[in-house]
C-alpha cells in the first residue's frame, strides 16, 4: 500500500492541485460502466474527486452500481474527448490497453462516499499502479488548452444567460490558444469538433 501512494505521487497526485485525469469506473464483475475526465487530489492516502450532480457518473456512484475502476494518467486531448462525447469509442481505446495510451493507470476500489446537496465527493484506495510511458513528454500549450476548453465545454449545460455567455468566451479562448500553438490536424479537427458540439449545445437549451 505505501509502495502504491509513493508511486501516486510520483506520477503528480498531490494534496494541493488537481491531476486531470480520465477515470473508468466497473462494477463488481470488471464490466466497464464509464468513461469520464475528472480533477483529483490526494486526502489522507486517498484519491479523492468531487462528482456533480446530473451526469452518469454521480448516478453510477450513488447507487452503488461502481466499485472500481482505474484512472488513465494521459496527455492525449484526444482521448479526453472521446471520454466524455464518443465512450464507446473511448472504452474500445481503452480496452487495447496499448502501451503508451495512458501514461499510467491506476487501479482503484470505491472505498467510501460523501453525499452533498449538489455533490458526491469519491475516496479512492489505489490497488496497483502500472506505468507505461518512462520517455518524458514536453509540455504542449495546444493539448493544454484542448484540456481547457472541454472543461469550459462541459459547463455549458448547466448554464445560462450570461454565466453561459462567459463560458462560451472562455471556449473560444482556449481554442485560440491551439490554433496559435499548433498546426496539427489532430489538434484542429478536436477543436473543430469542440466547436460542433459548442453549438449543438447551445442550440439544444
Ligand atoms: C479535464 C476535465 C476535468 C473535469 N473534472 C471534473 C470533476 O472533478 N468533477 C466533475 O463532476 N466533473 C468534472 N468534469 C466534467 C465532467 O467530465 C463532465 O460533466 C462529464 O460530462 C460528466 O460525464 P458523465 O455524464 O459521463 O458523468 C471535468 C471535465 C474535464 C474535461
Amino acid at each position: 500500500m505505501r509502495d502504491v501512494l509513493r508511486l501516486v505521487r510520483r506520477i503528480g497526485f498531490s494534496k494541493t492541485t488537481y491531476l486531470e485525469a480520465i477515470a473508468v469506473f466497473t462494477d463488481g464483475a470488471g464490466a466497464v460502466l464509464n468513461t469520464v475526465p475528472l480533477g483529483f487530489k490526494l486526502r489522507d492516502g486517498y484519491i479523492v474527486s468531487r462528482v456533480f450532480r446530473g451526469g452518469r457518473t454521480f448516478s453510477i456512484v450513488v447507487s452503488g452500481l461502481a466499485r472500481q475502476g482505474y484512472i488513465c494518467v494521459t496527455q492525449n486531448p484526444k482521448l479526453f474527448y472521446l471520454s466524455l462525447y464518443e465512450k464507446d469509442r473511448a472504452i474500445q481505446l481503452l480496452n487495447t490497453r496499448r502501451r503508451g495510451l495512458c501514461d499510467a493507470r491506476v487501479e482503484f476500489s470505491i472505498e467510501f462516499t460523501e453525499n452533498h446537496s449538489s455533490s458526491v465527493v469519491i475516496y479512492l484506495k489505489p490497488t496497483a499502479v502500472a506505468i507505461s510511458r518512462r520517455i518524458p513528454r514536453g509540455f504542449t500549450r495546444a493539448s493544454a488548452s484542448i484540456i481547457e476548453a472541454l472543461v469550459w465545454l462541459t459547463k455549458i449545460p448547466y448554464a445560462r444567460g450570461g454565466r453561459r455567455k462567459r463560458i462560451i468566451e472562455h471556449v473560444e479562448h482556449s481554442l485560440e490558444s491551439v490554433s496559435r500553438s499548433s498546426r496539427s490536424s489532430v489538434y484542429r479537427s478536436i477543436a473543430r469538433k469542440i466547436r460542433e458540439k459548442m453549438l449543438e449545445l447551445t442550440k439544444t437549451g
